[in-house]
């Protein structure tokens, strides 16, 4: 694997961003990186958040990709743009690094028609406001009301998201987005991990409610790119092969990510610094 799309997340969360993008393009190659060891990042701090994410793209840059998905909406709010702005041009102006907000919110002009949108996000990404100015930027007559889930990335890394007990959280933060606007149509998951927790989110909702998972967004958006990138896509390596890593065990790491992904996973452990 000489040159694979680096993805990232904090934890197993990107894994749902990981399998759309790899449905569009499966030629590729694709190094994905969960810092399992220190998720979640949803309750952490601004300089935190900032510091990890750049020794993981550091990581995956040392590993050959060019381009880095950071597959995690925690990290995009808030180490996204210093990346690109002041990190990039001292490492190596040629490789790129992408984040899930921009393009999600790009997609909600054609999802909701009374304007009216939901988030369910970390506390991390609700407080970094970045849903809310890429809105205003992009659809300034559109009313986003957001709601932090702060329990749910914990029960999807704790492998409790299928359990009855999960049902009591998505019930409440359900009930507490949809009172504070009744009008909202469309509801957008801003934490890849969330998809994980579907079904009871979808249960949670008004039957009229459309619920929106990012990955088929964010792998349109890469099929763009690189439409519009051929510098970038003629230097990926394309042999279909995919290697995961975890700052936590490996063996659980394979174990969860094999159930996600419906196929075997074998991941190594590395640590970041
Ligand atoms: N999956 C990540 C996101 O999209 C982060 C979750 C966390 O670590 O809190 O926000």
């Amino acid at each position: 694997m000489e040159s694979p799309i680096g993805v990232f997340d904090s934890g197993y969360g990107g894994l749902t961003i990981l399998k759309e993008i790899q449905r569009y393009l499966p030629l590729y190659d694709y190094l994905y990186l969960g810092d399992n060891a220190r998720a979640p990042y949803g309750t952490r701090s601004f300089d935190i958040v900032y510091r990890f994410t750049l020794q993981a793209v550091n990581e995956l840059f040392s590993r050959g990709c060019r381009l880095v998905i950071l597959a995690c909406n925690t990290a995009s709010a808030k180490a996204l743009r210093t990346i690109q702005q002041n990190d990039l041009p001292l490492i190596d102006p040629s490789r790129r690094v992408l984040g899930v907000i921009r393009p999600t919110v790009e997609a909600l002009g054609d999802l909701s028609r009374t304007g009216h949108v939901g988030l369910f996000a970390t506390p991390g990404t609700v407080r970094s406001d970045s849903y809310r100015l890429e809105v205003e930027k992009l659809f300034p007559a559109m009313s986003l009301t957001s709601h932090a889930c702060p329990m749910w990335v914990p029960l999807v890394e704790n492998n409790e998201g299928n359990n009855p007990g999960a049902d009591y959280f998505v019930n409440k933060d359900a009930d507490c987005l949809i009172s504070a606007d009744p009008d909202i149509d469309t509801v957008i998951l801003g934490c890849t991990h969330y998809p994980i927790l579907y079904p009871k989110i979808r249960r949670a909702l008004p039957e009229h409610v459309s619920l929106v998972s990012q990955g088929d967004i964010v792998a349109r958006s890469l099929v763009d790119y690189l439409h519009r990138h051929p510098e970038m896509e003629s230097r990926l390596s394309r042999s279909s092969s995919t290697a995961y890593l975890t700052t936590e065990r490996a063996d659980s790491f394979s174990r969860m990510a094999s159930m996600f992904l419906g196929r075997p996973v074998e991941a190594s452990q590395i640590s970041l610094s």
